[in-house]
């Protein structure tokens, strides 16, 4: 390890320089040494990446390596939220990938307030369609641990359907109803049927998401101020989750089936998950920390570090190549995460933003202990089959550009997938764009990297 890290940061006469700041001089390290990866120094990539490719624990379950495959929504779904062909298709491309573990987007447990048109439902109407889901994945990746991630969209629901909220006004609360006492019960045990579900369809375990500004995290926020045993102190803001993963352990039949939870470690909105109270902006992860010590507490066997609200920082969530200094975040999020609970496995998360660096990135932040496993978002749909690809034949992988295209069209309510490599994705977007020339709107249109014309959109109509 040592030795690794050694290679990685020399001590080069250019490290010598006053000029240089100590970000580029790093981006320079990471570049050189991604460049093993498309230079044909394919075996001694692979050699130094021993951790990435090396077998991960989560639970009581040995994972073939540390890549993730994070959550990503396709809006994709049949009618009332199936699982249609389209969907079926992109899991079996990410089931050739040779992922360690790949999450599969996030599933809602309800019917009526949802954030895509074509967003997944998970209900036993649907059964079917997820058994089959897991069924052709596991013919195709038995080695790959398989985990759903179970939502509710609360406030950030689309303006399509119920948009519904736990305290009035803050993010996206304006004209959002406000739940019951009753109410936010009944949604708890929606969370425990679909995960329950989720076992019966075939899944290793369940990823509870409690973050990007989600029922799931403005539960938790300090600003949850609610006067009955859902809000105000850090014991009734942690109630739900705590119900939830005690019922869901009652009725599970695997004892072994996988509990985890992804959090925003910080939201950057007044009151936000990773402040210090209703009223506070400022990061204080105070709280954040304690919650992470209640998910082992819990049994659960990993927590999966994010940050921000797509709707709202953006650059937060996911980084594009203009944000990357927001990765570090990132990494200091998980890194925070780990030495607060050392035995709880953790997951890192924005890894596409770093490009080719990333897995060198990655690769370090697992020697160094920061995490157990790393996440790649955006590089899944713009290579599904990356880590396959990545040891096999670097020079194939299809790397992700952080250009906003996917992010674009899922904004615009279409089916969703990388624009740069995937015709299908590409022509939904020149579509997307001609009418918006059509309708003299040529600026909501992102062009290159960043995330422009997405800001232009409604809040509610974002997504992450
Ligand atoms: C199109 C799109 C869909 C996403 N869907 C989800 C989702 O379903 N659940 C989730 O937790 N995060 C979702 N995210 C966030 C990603 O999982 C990931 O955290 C983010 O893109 C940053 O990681 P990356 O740099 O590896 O892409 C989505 C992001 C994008 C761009
Ligand atoms: S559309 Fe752009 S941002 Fe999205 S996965 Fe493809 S290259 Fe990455």
């Amino acid at each position: 390890m040592g030795n690794l890290i050694g290679r990685m940061i020399p001590k080069t006469k250019e490290s010598a320089k006053p000029t240089r700041s100590l970000y580029a001089k790093e981006q320079a390290v990471h570049r050189d040494y991604s460049k093993q990866v498309t230079d044909g120094s394919r075996r001694e990539s692979l050699a130094a990446w021993n951790l990435l490719y090396s077998p991960g624990q989560i639970g009581k379950r040995q994972t073939i390596n540390r890549f993730v495959s994070q959550a990503m929504e396709g809006n994709d779904g049949g009618p009332g939220g199936s699982v249609s062909e389209r969907t079926l298709a992109r899991y079996q491309r990410l089931a050739q990938g040779n992922w360690g573990v790949v999450i599969v987007e996030a599933l809602s447990v309800v019917e009526d307030s949802v954030a895509r048109p074509n967003g997944l439902i998970l209900n036993r109407k649907n059964l079917d369609g997820y058994k089959r889901l897991t069924e052709a994945f596991k013919k195709k990746a038995p080695d790959t641990v398989l985990l759903f991630q179970l939502t509710h969209s609360g406030r950030h629901s689309g303006t399509f359907s119920r948009r519904v909220c736990l305290y009035p006004g803050g993010d996206a609360g304006e004209g959002a109803e406000l739940l019951t006492t009753d109410k936010i019960a009944g949604i708890r045990d929606r969370f425990v049927e679909a995960a329950l579900l989720a076992e019966e369809s075939g899944a290793d375990g369940i990823d509870f998401k409690l973050c990007h500004g989600y029922f799931g995290a403005e539960m938790l926020r300090p600003a949850n101020i609610r006067e009955d045993k859902w809000g105000g102190s850090f014991e009734n803001r942690t109630r739900f989750i705590r119900e939830v993963v005690e019922a869901t352990r009652a009725g599970l039949r695997n004892r072994e089936f996988l509990l985890g939870s992804r959090l925003s470690f910080y939201e950057a909105v007044r009151g936000g998950c990773g402040t210090g109270g209703p009223d506070e902006i400022i990061e204080d992860l105070t709280e954040m920390l304690r919650i992470v010590s209640l998910l082992k507490e819990l049994g659960m066997v990993y927590v999966n570090v994010s940050a921000g609200i797509p709707s709202l920082t953006a650059e937060i969530t996911r980084p594009t190549q203009m944000s990357r200094l927001f990765v570090y975040h990132h990494f200091r999020y998980a890194r925070l995460a780990k030495r607060q609970v050392p035995d709880l496995t953790v997951i890192g998360s924005a890894y596409s933003a770093l490009g080719k660096s990333g897995s060198s990135w990655a690769e370090e932040n697992l020697q160094k202990g920061y995490v157990d496993f790393v996440g790649f978002g955006r590089q899944s749909f713009a290579d599904p089959e990356f880590p396959r690809k990545l040891s096999e034949d670097s020079a194939s992988v299809h790397w992700c550009t952080t250009c906003s295209g996917c992010s674009k069209l899922m904004a615009a309510g279409k089916h969703d997938g990388c624009v740069l490599y995937d015709p299908y994705y590409r022509d939904l977007l020149k579509e997307l764009n001609s009418a918006a020339r059509n309708k003299d709107t040529k600026d909501s249109v992102p062009r290159g990297s960043g995330d422009a014309g997405i800001e232009k959109l409604a809040p509610a109509e974002r997504h992450g």
